[in-house]
């Protein structure tokens, strides 16, 4: 880890757990959560450290993956960890109608996710002093000043404006340490070894203006992808792997007419660090499969294989 590269994990988390103690007290402990990975290890530290005086905020922007919130709710049940929910995708999906420009969609997401999460915020008092945040050592990289690619939008001015102290008990952390750490913790495989996923979620992977209609193919596809790669057994060999809406239509035929609709890519990527990557070239058949349920099941026109590594090519596309 970055501050101290002799220290086991173990010893990192008991470090973690007392100060985490000594700061809060008797006080109370806000955290946003994702349901990924990040969030889901920090609010296992923190329900270990100070058990009820954590709650849990889950925002659905509406850009989740299908199912979703079915799922991380079920799965925080089961830690008996309590998650105060907040479905605010139609204030999301309001607040993007008729916007194209990539980076303006990430800060519009991260805006109406920072009023929601304000709001709320207000509403649970006084008491709640200190919010805690899933951020990883290559957020903290990745968002330096002169260097920004894209706006990670968990390491923002949010707490100092709601007059939070902050608690970021991943911060030195890469991603595999992460991953180690809640295995430690007893959390599950299928939630440790799931790929990334982006704050913005699917908003990062429709391309131009997101409408309902792109949307329920973005959900409908990365299902579909998901679904075949497992049944594959390559969901632990790729790193991450996800279908993009494009902005663009082409003409194709369905059911022996002309349907013109939009174009899905498929991107599949190795690496251990998401700094670097390489195209995963996943075998010819299980591609085909994974085309055909996509073209039956949302109706787009054709399906592309992007293979561009990173870099030039981020991972995600917007
Ligand atoms: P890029 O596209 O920059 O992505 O090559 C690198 C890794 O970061 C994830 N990613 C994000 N994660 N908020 C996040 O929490 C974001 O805004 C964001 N943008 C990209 C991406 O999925 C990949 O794993």
């Amino acid at each position: 880890m970055k501050s101290n590269p002799n220290m086991s994990l173990n010893q990192y988390l008991e470090k973690q757990i007392q100060e985490i103690r000594a700061e809060v007290g008797d006080k109370k402990v806000l955290l946003g959560i994702s349901g990924g990975v990040d969030s889901t290890v920090v609010a296992k530290i923190l329900h270990l450290a100070i058990k009820d005086q954590l709650t849990c905020l889950f925002i659905n922007n509406g850009l989740l993956r299908l199912n979703e919130e079915k799922l991380v709710l079920e799965r925080f049940e089961k830690y008996g960890i309590k998650v105060d929910y907040l479905d605010a995708s139609k204030t999301f999906l309001d607040s993007l109608k008729g916007v194209t420009n990539p980076e303006e969609k990430r800060k519009i997401i991260g805006k109406v996710f920072i009023d929601c999460f304000k709001a709320k915020a207000k509403s649970l008092g006084k008491e709640y002093q200190y919010l805690a945040q899933g951020t990883i050592y290559t957020d903290v990289l990745e968002s330096k000043g002169d260097k920004l690619i894209k706006s990670h939008h968990n390491v923002g001015g949010l707490p100092e404006e709601l007059g939070f102290k902050l608690i970021e008990p991943v911060r030195e952390l890469y991603k595999d340490e992460v991953r180690a750490l809640g295995k430690r913790m007893g959390l599950d495989n299928e939630l440790l070894l799931r790929q990334p996923f982006p704050g913005p979620g699917l908003g990062v992977r429709v391309m131009g203006e997101i409408t309902e209609e792109k949307l329920k193919m973005a959900k409908i596809s990365d299902a579909i992808f998901r679904e075949e790669i497992k049944k594959a057994k390559l969901d632990k060999v790729i790193w991450q792997y996800f279908t993009v809406v494009l902005d663009t239509k082409s003409t194709g035929v369905a059911d022996g007419k002309r349907n013109y609709n939009y174009v899905i890519a498929l991107r599949s990527v190795v690496s251990t660090d998401a700094q670097k990557t390489e195209a995963y070239p996943i075998p010819y058949a299980i591609l085909n499969k994974i085309v055909e349920r996509i073209v039956l099941e949302t109706k787009c026109s054709r399906v592309v294989y992007d293979i561009s590594s990173k870099p030039p090519g981020t991972i995600e596309w917007e």
